[in-house]
Order: C-alpha cells, then structure tokens, then sequence
C-alpha cells in the first residue's frame, strides 16, 4: 500500500526505469511523493513509466556513458538537490559456461553492470555529501551473493555491485549518506524472460523455467512490486539505521 508523502519533498534519479524493477521503483517512488528523473536507454519505455510518475522528467541515455550522467544532474536541477538514487539498469548478457563468453560481451556486461552503477553515483554523490543526506540502493542479484553456474558472468558482475556498494556505505557512513544493495531472485521481467530464451529450443527454454522454478523455494518468481516495497523501505527514513546490506529478495533461495 502506498503511504503518501513518505518522500514527499525528495528528488530522485532512477536508472534502468523503462521497464521491470526500475520502473516499479518509479512508479512506487512518485506514488508517495518523490519527484524524479527517469533514465534509460529506452525512450519509449521511459515515456510510458513517466505517464505513471506525476512530476517527472526523462532522460534516454547510455549508462555507460559519463556525459549522459550530466545529462541527469542537468535534468534533476531545477527539481532540487537529490536525496535518492535507485540504480536498476543493467543486462543478463550471456547465459554461458565462462569459456563461452565473448570478450567484447564480458566487457558491455561489466560497463552496463558496473560501470553503469558507478557512474551514477559519481555523478550524484557530490550533492549528497553537500546536503549530508542520501540515500542509495543499487540492484545487485542473488547471483551476485553465490555463484551461478547458469549465468556466471551476470553473476561476477553482480558480485561487484555487492562489494561496490558495501564499499560506498562504509566510505560515507559518518557523512549522512546510506548505502543498500537489493539482490533479487528470479523475478518476472523480460530480464528473466531472456534468461530462460538463452537456453535454446522450445523444450531447453521450458526445462530452464521449470528448474527455476523448482530451486525457489516458494515454487514461484517474485513480483516487480515485491522488489520495489524493498528497495523503497531502503531509501525511506524507516531504514535509517542500516546501510551497507545486501538483501535478498529471492523467496527464500538463500536461505
Ligand atoms: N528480473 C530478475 O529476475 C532480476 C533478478 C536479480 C537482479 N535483477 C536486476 O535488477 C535490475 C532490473 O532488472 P529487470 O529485471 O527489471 O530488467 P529489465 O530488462 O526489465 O530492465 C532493465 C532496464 O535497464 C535498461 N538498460 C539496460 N542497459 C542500459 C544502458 N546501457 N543504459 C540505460 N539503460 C539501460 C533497459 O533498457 C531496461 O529498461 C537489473 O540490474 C537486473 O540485473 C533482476
């Protein structure tokens, strides 16, 4: 249930906000309050999540891209200073054994996963320490917490926006800022779609779904709204006392 006004007043940036979590993080943000700027590479994709975000603005860019990362700031100015950043972009890439994996696949895998992620908090984290608050929470995975054999490269890249966020929660811990992962279990997204169409025919793709399945053990994937009640109880003054968490939101798969 929405609670209006629990980020009333706020200015948020929400990357990877065309589609799956991200946009059910927009969504749930400006639901109580928050103005935001939506960024994706997705234009079309963005305009429909801004149709359900009253007072936004969207910025189609490249994550990887530095200069599209100025871009937001531009964009954000005129909303006020930003408190939240929810940094949900980011691939599958292949679903490969290691040996498998293409050079130039490893390396978008880890811009958009990574990089992406890192950029934008360089990008905003300078006016966070200006007003000594803010609150961050990036989209690590389960597979960033154990290793995948399905999806081993996702999983490395995903392992590091663990320690990456970790890292920036003990850097600024004294400075006002909180930093908190989400790590998601499977949950149905074109994400997870694409997952199970890496493994080939018609027969190996139904076989996947169904062995995902089968591991959860609440025997079903989680909702777009399971995950951004997470990543909005992070961001909110409720989880003022912890920062630096990765949290599974996985139906138990952890556990
Ligand atoms: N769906 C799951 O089961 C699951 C599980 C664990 C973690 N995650 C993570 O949650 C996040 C959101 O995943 P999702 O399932 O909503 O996926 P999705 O594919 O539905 O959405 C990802 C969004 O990121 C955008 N994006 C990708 N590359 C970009 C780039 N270079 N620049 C700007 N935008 C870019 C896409 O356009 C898309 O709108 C991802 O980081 C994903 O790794 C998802």
């Amino acid at each position: 249930m929405p609670r209006p006004d629990r980020f009333t007043g706020r200015v948020g940036v929400v990357t990877g906000a065309a589609s799956g979590l991200g946009r059910a993080t927009a969504i749930g943000l400006a639901a109580e309050g928050a103005r935001l700027v939506l960024f994706d590479r997705d234009a079309e994709g963005l305009a429909e999540t801004a149709a359900s975000c009253p007072g936004s603005v969207c910025v189609a860019g490249d994550v990887t891209a530095a200069a599209d990362h100025a871009r937001v700031l531009d964009a954000a100015a005129p909303l006020g200073p930003i408190a939240l950043v929810a940094t949900a972009a980011g691939i599958l890439g292949p679903a490969a054994p290691l040996t498998d994996v293409a050079e130039a696949d490893w390396d978008r895998l880890f811009a958009v996963n990574v990089k992406g992620t890192w950029l934008a908090i360089r990008a905003i984290l300078p006016q966070m320490l200006a007003a000594g608050r803010g609150a961050i929470v990036t989209f690590a995975s389960g597979a960033g917490l154990a290793g995948n054999p399905t999806m081993p490269a996702y999983s490395a890249s995903k392992g590091a926006v663990v320690l990456l966020t970790r890292s920036l929660a003990v850097s600024h811990v004294t400075q006002g800022i909180r930093a908190n992962c989400v790590c998601p279990g499977p949950i149905e997204t074109p994400m997870l779609r694409d997952t199970f169409a890496q493994a080939g025919d018609a027969a190996a793709v139904a076989a996947r779904e169904a062995a995902f399945r089968a591991r959860n053990p609440m025997g079903r994937f989680g909702t777009v709204d399971e995950v951004a009640e997470s990543v909005l109880f992070l961001l909110s003054d409720a989880a003022s006392y912890i920062t630096g968490v990765a949290l599974p939101v996985d139906g138990g798969k952890l556990a």
